[in-house]
């Protein structure tokens, strides 16, 4: 097969390392990618621009066609490409309102009473203010539309949620996406990423993946796209159930119901609170940095999975009895302003059989490597325990280093 990737970030070099690894799969090209992906062609190309991506699908006539963010989506991106023929992992644009508006999500949870905080959709300052009335602080403010993860405020006074509300809503600092927003009640639990293959009328499971969200150890300081990630977690066996009878189960059953054309990974972020599960929020593509540890645990084709879920068919997945981590070394900066331009120093290509280097925001500069983004390299270890694989992904970014990198040394800590 050949096989086109769009994306640029860590979990698209994952996605193409994991197609390149694929014995079904002769040829990986990615658009637009990055220098590091070295596995694939490259197509410098704008990837949420349907008719760029048609373009590119009938001069190459690709087999497949997965999306790895969530804007290619949202723009319509596997709809037009389905309706010429080409297969597609990744949903309609109408699914892809799941993670484009969190309102529309909430309305979609409710219908299909799945467990999720309760709330207020809000669109001033003072109707923010009105609304909190009803809930006890810490106060969750999210503004509506996708703000490239910088759209959830959680304020623990009245002061810091009128603040957040001023830039939403009078700064208009989100744009569009800060139209309108959620004021949701705040749960308390540990946080969980649970991962489906559905083609919206059933569903796989993929292994239970644990990211780390906030740029300090000890998930201390501003929250991040994700700063490592460990998979599998363990869970209790009445958790998992718990998982399934009430937010996987009925989820996939509305999606059924709603004939909203669904083809691709569903990424559901849970909150695990004494009273069970409550759904914080869906993505319609594979969480970064949860997909760096989530493919290389298949025993199997990844280009064959895809392919199966694109056809609207389940795809039975066997698992390796392997553990993985990721360490993402990030930029001087991040996440406030990511310093670029930063010479890395150390071997990108130094791997093992157990450890390599996935690239997330690097560029070459003659034949020097540079930082290019906030999340600069993914690094993945695997081995036959947890703690094997996080010693595995750290002795590798050990090797590597540039002026004010940032890298938590806890990934995975809590489960050992
Ligand atoms: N790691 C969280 C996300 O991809 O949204």
């Amino acid at each position: 097969m050949r096989v086109l990737v769009l994306g640029q970030g860590g979990r698209e070099h994952a996605l193409v390392r994991a197609l390149y690894l694929s014995p079904s799969v002769s040829e990986v090209h990615v658009a637009p990618g990055s220098d590091g992906m070295m596995e694939t062609i490259r197509h410098n190309i704008n990837t949420e621009d349907k008719n760029a991506v048609l373009e590119l699908c009938k001069k190459f006539a690709f087999d497949l066609v997965v999306i790895g963010p969530e804007t290619p989506l949202v723009a319509g991106v596997s709809d037009a490409l389905r309706q010429t023929g080409v297969p597609v992992f990744g949903p309609s644009a109408e699914a892809a309102q799941l993670e484009g508006s969190k309102i529309f999500n909430k309305q979609f949870l409710v219908e299909a009473k799945v467990p999720t905080a309760d709330y207020f959709v809000v669109n001033s300052v003072a109707d923010t203010m009105a609304a909190a009335q009803h809930f006890p602080s810490p106060y969750v403010l999210k503004a509506d539309g996708l703000a490239a993860g910088k759209g959830v405020y959680i304020c623990s006074t009245l002061e810091e949620l009128k603040e957040a509300a001023v830039e939403i809503f009078d700064k208009k600092i989100l744009g569009a996406a800060g139209k309108q927003a959620l004021l949701e009640k705040f749960k308390k639990g540990y946080e969980l990423s649970f991962f489906i293959l559905t083609n919206g009328e059933s569903y796989s499971v993929l292994p239970l993946a644990q990211d780390h969200k906030k740029i300090g150890e000890g998930e201390t300081g501003p929250n991040t796209g994700g700063m490592g990630a460990v998979a599998p977690i363990p869970i209790s066996e009445n958790d998992y159930e718990s998982i399934i009878k009430k937010v996987v189960d009925p989820s996939v059953a509305h999606l059924k119901k709603t004939m909203m054309q669904y083809r691709g990974v569903l990424f559901i972020g849970l909150m695990m609170t004494v009273d069970g599960p409550s759904v914080l929020e869906f993505n319609v593509r594979f969480g970064d940095p949860e997909a760096q540890v989530l493919l290389p645990l298949l025993d199997g084709d990844w280009g064959q999975v895809f392919l199966k879920i694109a056809k609207g068919q389940i795809p039975q997945m066997k698992w390796h009895s392997i553990y993985a981590a990721c360490v993402v070394m990030a930029a001087e900066g991040y996440p406030q302003t990511a310093v670029k331009g930063t010479v890395i120093e150390g071997d990108l290509g130094s791997q093992t059989s157990s450890s390599y280097i996935l690239h997330a925001g690097t560029k070459k500069d003659g034949d020097r490597w540079v930082t290019n983004g906030g999340r600069v390299l993914s690094v993945v270890g695997l081995g036959s325990s947890l703690r094997e694989a996080i010693k595995k992904s750290y002795d590798l970014a050990e090797t590597i280093q540039w002026k004010g990198s940032q890298m938590r040394r806890d990934i995975g800590k809590k489960y050992l």
